[in-house]
């Protein structure tokens, strides 16, 4: 796609850009990891919190689903995708949005040489919001210059949320592995009780342990260079303090860390270190997040062999080795590098990690629509009982 229309705004330094995708306080569009400051962060997964609970009733439900149901949404999905794409559209359902969804550009006019910029226009005039994932990198950047230039024509302002644009960004995915992290690091047992919690019993055998993101360690594995979900979550983790981060990737430019963001991470005083070999760090890390060796890209047969790919992979040997509180966790799809065996371990986090992108991204939908306050006001009036929430703090926006 020809998008030299948009250089002069794609070509500054994403300081200056954020301006164009945020509406006062709130964001208008998502495109960047870097849009999202802990503030944000820490609301948005209040509100995931609140939706997460809000629906396991049927009142609850019914609450959620009244809030948005006079939006549509479109989910432009150009990019192949599985839980992306579902977990979009379950939390639009849930939020009361009707979707609708384009993923073969064969089956659209593109297929008559239609420009995707054109089709996206097209949606603006039909569609309240447009999710978006596309090989191209900038394509949803553009996409929310588009909107912006739009405004008089459209009436206001469409919001564009990139769900993976090609091995830069998936902002959102980032936001849900902040959740799950989040939801993690509370450290809350199921049997907690005035006398006894899992927090205190923890500190027990690891006495430094504190509660939420701050002073952990974060080991990535697999295809570093190539994986935006790492490239994502590493920039919201480096703004909380006193966080490690190592990199496990096989030696080569396009796998390992790339330059540019190592230097973003160590400019905001994350340590980080690049290490061979799982092994070595497996026992003194906090999350292990793992990835798959993306071989789609490796058109030229220069693919790394499955010999050294099994330095990528995990064994139930190398699990047993984690502290008892870590997690494991995987953008999904995975391949060979999570055994089956590892999934009944009370640290797999990824089943959970994919479910509660649905929370993650109705809260984030919510944020969009200007209903999250509402979400906290009705979940506050009605449903705050048991000890998971500090009830006495109310929502910022
Ligand atoms: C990934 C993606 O598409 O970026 N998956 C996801 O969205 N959860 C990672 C991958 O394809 O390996």
């Amino acid at each position: 796609v020809d998008l030299s229309y948009f250089d002069s705004r794609v070509n500054r330094p994403i300081i200056s850009k954020l301006p164009d995708f945020q509406r006062g306080e709130r964001l208008q569009h998502v495109i960047f990891a870097d849009q999202f400051d802990r503030e944000l962060l820490d609301h948005l997964c209040d509100i995931a919190d609140y939706i997460h609970e809000l629906s396991r009733s049927k009142d609850g439900h019914i609450f959620l689903q009244s809030l948005l149901p006079h939006k549509r949404a479109m989910l432009y999905f150009t990019q192949v995708s599985t839980r992306t794409f579902l977990s979009f559209m379950a939390s639009s359902q849930l939020l009361g949005l009707t979707c609708n969804e384009i993923r073969d550009p064969s089956l659209s006019s593109e297929y008559k040489g239609e420009s995707p910029l054109d089709s996206i226009r097209m949606f603006s005039s039909y569609f309240n919001i447009i999710f978006m994932r596309s090989i191209q990198p900038d394509l949803a950047e553009c996409s929310a210059y588009l909107m912006n230039d739009l405004a008089d024509f459209n009436d206001y302002v469409i919001p564009i949320v990139n769900g993976g644009s090609g091995a830069d960004e998936h902002p959102t995915q980032a936001l849900l592995d902040i959740y799950t992290i989040k939801r993690t690091f509370d450290f809350i047992g199921k049997n907690d009780s005035e006398k006894k919690n899992r927090f205190d019993d923890l500190r027990k055998l690891y006495p430094g342990l504190t509660k939420g993101l701050s002073n952990k360690s974060y080991c990535f594995v697999g295809d570093i260079g190539r994986g935006r979900t790492v490239r994502s979550l590493a920039k919201l983790l480096s703004l909380y303090p006193n966080v490690t981060m190592y990199f496990i990737a096989p030696e080569s430019d396009r796998l390992s860390l790339s330059p540019s963001l190592r230097s973003i991470l160590l400019d905001r005083g994350v340590n980080v270190i690049e290490t061979s070999s799982i092994e070595d760090v497996i026992s003194d890390i906090d999350i292990l997040y793992m990835t798959r060796i993306q071989r789609e890209h490796d058109k030229d047969g220069k693919g790394i062999s499955p010999k050294e790919h099994q330095r990528y992979c995990l064994t139930p040997e190398l699990v047993a080795r984690m502290k008892a509180y870590a997690g494991i966790m995987h953008p999904f799809p995975r391949n060979e590098e999570i055994p089956f065996t590892i999934d009944a371990d009370s640290r797999a986090l990824y089943f959970h990690q994919a479910r509660n992108g649905m929370w993650a991204r109705a809260a984030l939908i919510a944020h969009l629509f200007d209903v999250d306050r509402r979400v906290a006001a009705h979940y506050m009036r009605n449903y705050a009982h048991g000890n998971r929430h500090d009830y006495n703090k109310t929502a910022t926006n």
